[in-house]
């Protein structure tokens, strides 16, 4: 798997899929990325993945190389070419290849890659267990909105979370929890109100979080947009995190201590079922 890679126009084997290193994205981390699902050799979301793919390039004032009729066949090839039933399609666009100079350059063209990965994403065991997850200061940037590559604070956030046996780190700021390293946060109170932060530009606006959130919306299930902190996630009932490679992934136990019975609970069972099957009946 992930043996075929997209580099600027090419389909060429993982080992032969290269950038220069005066590429502004390995200097500046001048550039974005998008992570969008597959589920049965469809793509999930992806309307939403490539809105916000848009967006984040119009607001680094980079112009999109690709149409996004040419991006989305460029998907559909990467699945084929690569016989992925169930992962992920990973892209990235960067300001491309010039002399090192903080200020955009005049006249390069920016660089375009993409790759598939195969993952479980519905038969996950963590999803029918729980997983741990811990919490850490924010230490990113002011434009969280952006997808930005530039990773680094959740590279070591999660490297943290890894250290003691969780699988995500929930970071705060200003005693808040604004989002996971790589998800959106939610719990569900004792009154069964599903709460998750409004979004800003202190964090990423999830398309899992979206959809989740309509989802409830329909099924008439009470939602909160406000903020919540890391003591009032652990006397939840119910805490969980969204993503495009997680869907909905139950957190059972938070800077090692106990959600609700410290098992999966009802709500975000349920929420991780009808997403499943919105997923499946609407991937592309
Ligand atoms: N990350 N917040 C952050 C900081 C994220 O990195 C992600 C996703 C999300 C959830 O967004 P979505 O539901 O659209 O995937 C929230 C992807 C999966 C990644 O970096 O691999």
């Amino acid at each position: 798997m992930n043996e075929i890679v997209y580099v600027d126009g090419a389909y060429v084997e993982r080992g032969e899929a290269r950038v220069s290193v005066f590429d502004r994205g390995f200097l500046f981390a001048d550039g974005i990325y998008e992570v969008c699902a597959v589920l049965d050799g469809k793509l999930v979301d992806n309307d939403a993945h490539l809105a916000r793919l848009d967006r984040s390039l119009r607001e680094i004032d980079l112009p999109s190389p690709l149409s996004r009729e040419k991006i989305v066949a460029m998907q559909r090839e990467l699945v084929a070419r690569n016989a992925l039933r169930e992962g992920l399609i990973y892209m990235q666009v960067t300001r491309g290849v010039a002399d090192r100079d903080f200020a955009f350059p005049e006249n390069a063209t920016p660089t375009f890659v993409a790759f598939a990965q195969a993952k479980r994403i519905i038969g996950s065991p963590q999803a029918e267990a729980g997983v741990a997850a811990i919490s850490v200061p924010d230490l990113r940037w002011a434009r969280r909105d952006i997808k930005s590559i530039a990773l680094l604070a959740q590279v070591l956030a999660k490297q943290q979370a890894r250290k003691a046996g969780a699988a995500e780190a929930f970071m705060v700021e200003n005693g808040i929890v604004t989002e996971g390293a790589s998800s959106s946060a939610f719990i569900v109170t004792k009154s069964q109100e599903i709460v998750t932060r409004p979004l800003s530009s202190a964090l990423l606006p999830g398309c899992t979080r979206q959809a989740i959130l309509a989802l409830a919306r329909e099924r008439r299930m009470t939602i909160v947009e406000r903020a919540f902190t890391i003591e009032e996630a652990c006397e939840a009932a119910e805490c969980f995190f969204t993503s495009a490679t997680a869907f909905v992934m139950p957190v059972v136990s938070l800077d090692g201590k106990k959600i609700g019975q410290g098992r999966p609970g009802e709500a975000t069972r349920r929420l991780r079922e009808l997403y499943i099957e919105a997923a499946r009946a609407s991937a592309q």
